[in-house]
């Protein structure tokens, strides 16, 4: 199995996902770290819980210094050993330091169907959009926001009496079969077909 990290900011509910879908013994990742920038995130103590290996580096203890915050996290990804990390509502912007270091081998979880709807706020933005689609997608991690290549994406309807946080809910349930769908993807599959644009659709 593969030895992945996960970063994360929040509630951890695709953390969680990730973490019961790598007990499965079929699965080619193990969880091996779960890291966050917020010492009071719930997803560090449903990480603890789950009996892994759970640890904040708080970035407010690095003032403006986003570099050194992000080599501390480097570090301790490769302390454990990490040879890939998913970042898992992980909500601080990244510098080229970790993007370049994890090159090729950090995903993202994205709330709609890229690229549309970039940045905060996805659900209000497909509503007042009126897209009759939205989704989710997991991308490689470049420079670039939300930018890097699509490893596969999932959609639901919009309903017309939709608010922000019914979409929110429905879209979320995509994530969570979405991400270890997307992850497993990325584990096992074969590089040179990879390069055809075989991303993953969840319908
Ligand atoms: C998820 O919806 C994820 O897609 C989103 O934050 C939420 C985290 O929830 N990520 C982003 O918006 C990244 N820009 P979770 O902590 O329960 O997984």
């Amino acid at each position: 199995k593969t030895p992945v990290a996960i970063l994360l900011s929040g509630r951890g509910s695709n953390a969680t996902a990730l973490i019961e879908a790598a007990r499965d013994p079929a699965f080619p990742a193990r969880i091996c770290l779960v890291l966050s920038n917020n010492p009071d995130a719930p997803g560090l103590d449903m990480a603890r819980r789950a009996g892994l290996p759970a640890q904040a580096i708080d970035h407010r203890s690095f003032g403006k210094n986003r570099e050194a915050h992000e080599r501390a996290i480097d570090a301790a990804l490769q302390a454990a050993g990490a040879e890939a990390v998913c970042l898992a509502g992980y909500m601080r912007l990244l510098t080229p330091y970790l993007t370049t270091a994890w090159a090729g081998r950090m995903l993202n979880i994205h709330p709609s169907l890229l690229p549309s709807f970039p940045g905060l706020h996805t659900h209000e933005r497909a509503l007042d959009a009126g897209v009759r689609l939205h989704g989710c997608t997991v991308h490689l991690v470049t420079e670039g926001m939300d930018e890097g290549p699509i490893l596969g994406q999932a959609a639901v309807p919009v309903l017309p009496d939709d608010t922000a946080d019914m979409l929110a809910a429905r879209v979320l349930e995509q994530e969570h079969r979405l991400y270890p769908l997307a992850l497993r993807h990325f584990l096992t599959q074969n590089p040179a077909t990879a390069a055809n644009g075989a991303a993953l659709v969840v319908a």
